[in-house]
């Protein structure tokens, strides 16, 4: 059976059900053949995969959808594909979950969030309908899930249409209480075509009310914001979203549309404003993070996903039938009203045979781990005085690798993608560079897996994430300097347990 290469609209809408009964099987095979399948990351098993969707805890376990399109590595028509996890490492398939059948959604099950009601799960989303002119009609709508796992869909949109002087570009509701009321925040376009954050607030989910802008900036957010997400990190509020056609003037950034994030002193209800805002400010220094997702557990922790990979953007990996994955779960903390990223701390379940590392750095570049399947996480600290370059996903002679020039005596870092696995994504740069803290001990905390890398820096002060394709031979790992010395760990991490 030919794998189809050439898309038209009229195949990327095309029903599931309306493809051969073996044509996804023939795409299963082709990426279970991939070199490039994540071991302890989530992935599609086939087609593509884009944003977190509904992560929350119920009925004793964690729950992740994500955006699916299962038919080709292409935004063809979505569906939330569902996962649940004992421990937030090992994720379990639970297949397709809500599906683009009704008549509010039959474009596509676009991305939303979930919250606990009563004995059930509720999941918000947006159906995407396209009419006779292919114009778009969003309808935001819920389904519950009940403790047995079953899903059942509302019939009609909980909010049938955006409010007047807003576009159809009206999406992915998130939905939380603060001070015991509902709130909805759903990602839109004003008429003049300008990003903005819509509210919605309700004693319950059926009797929300419009209650206008949320005020997080004076400044012009581009032509749309997707994927609003307000988090409370010990009552900092944290904003969470992606601007499309920001003016990098605003706040610099290099990917086609950035994952920003705000911070602030407070969050005034009554004037649906967040007070004092930060300026905005990248997410990941990195390549590839987009609609990021953030809930406050029950356990009090911000547990946050991230989409790794970017819209408008072809992957090495479309070549073999899946794009993108989810990154691991992260955890959200503030300290002196700034934000930090770090590894969950159930992440370490996945450590297997560890291996100390210590040294000084020098010109000839020394191998720390001989043999890697680039499937390893690594600690490691760099002293206040070392310059250097740490190569992951190398191949012997460096012709290939993934650099990280670290200059920690003038406080700067470049992750430089140029030469590491094929090539992809050039038109928005091969490098990115920012600053660190000067002076001190430089750490780093590295997760390789397979064709995905993310970087924690200085406790998570800065994250940067990156896809990286190698070829045969490009799994190794060095360092080499002109000054300083180094110490770390570094273990062989496990495969997640997913069946
Ligand atoms: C962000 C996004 C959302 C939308 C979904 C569709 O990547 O465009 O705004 O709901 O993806 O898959």
């Amino acid at each position: 059976m030919d794998i189809i290469k050439e898309w038209t609209d009229e195949l990327r809408y095309r029903p599931y059900h309306q493809w051969d009964e073996h044509y996804q099987q023939v795409l299963i095979e082709n990426v279970r053949n991939s070199q490039w399948q994540l071991n302890y990351h989530i992935q599609p098993e086939s087609g593509l995969l884009n944003d977190p969707n509904g992560f929350s805890y119920y009925n004793g376990k964690w729950h992740l959808f994500y955006q699916a399109y299962p038919m080709g590595a292409v935004h063809g028509i979505k569906s939330w594909y569902q996962l649940t996890s004992e421990n937030l490492v090992d994720w379990q398939p639970e297949g397709l979950a809500l599906l683009p059948d009704a008549s509010y959604d039959s474009h596509g099950v676009y991305s939303g969030s979930a919250i606990v009601v009563d004995d059930k799960l509720v999941l918000a989303y947006t159906g995407n309908v396209r009419d006779q002119q292919w114009q778009r009609q969003s309808y935001q709508m819920l389904a519950y899930m009940n403790q047995e796992g079953e899903i059942t869909k509302a019939e009609k949109p909980f909010i049938p249409a955006p409010p007047t002087g807003y576009t159809h570009e009206f999406r992915d509701p998130q939905v939380f209480i603060y001070e015991e009321k509902y709130w909805v925040l759903i990602g839109a376009q004003r008429e003049k075509l300008e990003g903005t954050v819509l509210a919605y607030v309700g004693e319950s989910l059926d009797t929300l009310e419009f209650k206008g802008e949320l005020a997080f900036t004076d400044q012009s957010m581009g032509f749309m914001v997707e994927c609003p997400n307000l988090v409370f990190i010990d009552d900092t509020p944290v904003l969470l979203f992606c601007p499309q056609g920001l003016d990098p003037k605003i706040s610099p950034y290099q990917n086609i549309y950035p994952n920003s994030y705000i911070t602030a002193d407070n969050f005034d209800s009554e004037k649906l404003a967040l007070t004092n805002p930060s300026q905005l400010q990248n997410l990941d220094e990195g390549f590839d993070v987009y609609a990021t997702q953030a809930f406050n557990a029950p356990d009090g922790r911000a547990l946050a996903v991230s989409w790794v990979g970017l819209p408008e953007i072809e992957y090495p990996s479309d070549q073999e039938s899946w794009a993108h994955c989810l990154s691991i779960i992260k955890e959200l903390t503030v300290k002196n009203g700034q934000l930090y990223q770090t590894p969950v701390a159930e992440q370490a379940d996945l450590r297997q045979e560890q291996q100390d590392l210590a040294g000084t750095l020098t010109q000839q570049p020394t191998a720390l781990l001989d043999e890697t399947d680039n499937s390893y996480e690594i600690m490691l600290e760099l002293s206040a005085d070392s310059q250097g370059k740490l190569h992951l996903f190398a191949d012997q002679e460096l012709n290939h690798s993934l650099v990280i020039d670290f200059d920690v005596k003038n406080g700067m870092i470049k992750v430089d993608r140029s030469n590491a696995g094929l090539p992809f994504a050039q038109e928005y740069g091969t490098t990115r560079s920012f600053s660190i803290e000067k002076h001190q001990a430089l750490n780093l905390q590295i997760f390789v897996d397979h064709s995905v890398c993310e970087i924690f820096i200085n406790d998570g002060q800065k994250v940067v994430t990156a896809r990286v394709f190698p070829q045969e031979g490009e799994n190794g790992l060095f360092l080499e300097g002109a000054s300083g010395t180094y110490s770390g760990n570094c273990w062989r991490l496990r495969k997640m347990i997913n069946d």
